[in-house]
């Protein structure tokens, strides 16, 4: 047990590590508190016009998930590979270096997806570029996403990941509580629209 505190305690940390606000810094893109939605996420980065540092946000915020997954499984079990994704989600949305106010877990969630099990990372990557080209709004396509995955694992095969994805699902939902009204009133940003 304490060793799986202290992987929960390491992957927290490496998911607290806020890549956007990192990229936005090293390409000099200004406050994304004050850009677009406010979030620290790929997608706010996006919002710069700065498609490089946006892309970099996603793979690095999706990486500390994954690598989070990945060492926790080697290092101990299954179990505890769960635990560190989970850890590491929350450490995005509530960093301890941005005083507990983060993200909205998309990424964390996909790269934690692709450390688990990469053909439900597959489904859930294919359920939210599906709906992101038919609707163009990154929002939308991660609830969506985060809505079917659980079904996904399940008929692909990996039933002991249901409940994980559930609760991160519920997390994700609660997190986009801004984005869920907007889209409710007509008025969430589209991708590729200033
Ligand atoms: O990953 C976050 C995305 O789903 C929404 O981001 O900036 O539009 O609130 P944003």
């Amino acid at each position: 047990l304490p060793l799986l505190a202290l992987a929960a305690l390491l992957a927290y940390l490496a998911g607290s590590i806020p890549f956007g606000m990192v990229m936005a810094r090293l390409f000099g893109l200004g406050d994304l508190r004050k850009i677009g939605s406010g979030n620290i996420g790929a997608t706010n980065v996006l919002r710069t016009g700065n498609k490089l540092a946006a892309f970099l946000t996603l793979v690095l915020d999706a990486g500390k998930g994954g690598i989070a997954v990945v060492i926790a499984r080697a290092v101990l079990a299954e179990d505890a590979a769960q635990i560190a994704g989970f850890a590491a989600f929350l450490g995005h949305c509530f960093p301890v270096y941005l005083g507990f106010r983060g993200g909205k877990g998309v990424a964390t969630w996909l790269g934690t997806l692709l450390g688990l099990a990469w053909p439900v990372f597959l489904a859930a990557g294919a359920t939210w570029l599906a709906t992101a080209a038919i609707f163009r709004i990154s929002s939308l396509a991660a609830l969506v996403a985060a809505l079917l995955t659980p079904l996904w694992a399940w008929l692909l095969g990996f039933p002991s990941m249901v409940v994980l994805l559930v609760a991160l699902g519920v997390l994700i939902f609660v997190r986009h509580h801004e984005n869920i009204r907007r889209i409710l009133d007509g008025s969430e940003s589209r991708i590729g629209r200033k």
